[in-house]
């Protein structure tokens, strides 16, 4: 089994995916620590000096590495869904699992971390809430497509049996 997390930023999908890894002895992978490890800098640093194209090129290629995988949890980006054909192939690749946040409980959980967070840290607090309000609705077609839907506030450890049994 191979298990996508997907959502928005703050939705909890390397938390969760770390711990629900470890309680099922799957491997886990985050695809943004994948990128800065082969790319030798930050997100943020992608983003600013090569460009948010070249980064969702290079985020698409390095989810697709995945098809040889088998038996783990992959935490993609808060992006990932919504670029190429990523929801597409991660669908038929695997079991996909939107971690469904609400814009404040996105807020509540990113305010303190804008600065690693390209798309937020240029934006003062007035504006992050309606920027991620706007954002996930524009993302919610892609999200919504997962097989299986989680709303955060529901997680812990034992959500990931429903996964699993579903
Ligand atoms: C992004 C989310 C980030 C990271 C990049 C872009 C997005 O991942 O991939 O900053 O477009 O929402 P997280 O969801 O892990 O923060």
């Amino acid at each position: 089994m191979k298990i996508f997390l997907i959502g928005f930023m703050g939705s909890g999908k390397t938390h969760w995916g770390r711990i629900w890894a470890r309680e099922s002895k799957m491997e886990f992978f985050d695809l943004d620590s994948i990128i800065e490890a082969q790319e030798r800098k930050t997100i943020d640093a992608i983003f600013n000096e090569n460009g948010e194209t070249y980064f969702r090129e290079t985020e698409s290629e390095t989810l697709k590495t995945f098809t040889e995988k088998d038996n783990c949890i992959i935490a993609s980006g808060g992006g990932t869904p919504c670029f190429h054909d990523n929801m597409q192939w991660m669908n038929e690749n695997g079991v996909t699992v939107y971690l469904k946040a609400t814009p404040e409980q996105v807020m509540a959980r990113v305010k303190d971390e804008k600065h690693k967070r390209p798309l937020l840290n240029k934006l003062d607090d007035d504006e992050i809430l309606l920027f991620i309000s706007q954002k996930i609705k524009e993302r919610e077609p892609f999200y919504s497509q997962a097989h299986i839907i989680l709303p955060v506030e529901e997680l812990n450890t034992e959500s990931f049996e429903k996964i699993i049994n579903s």
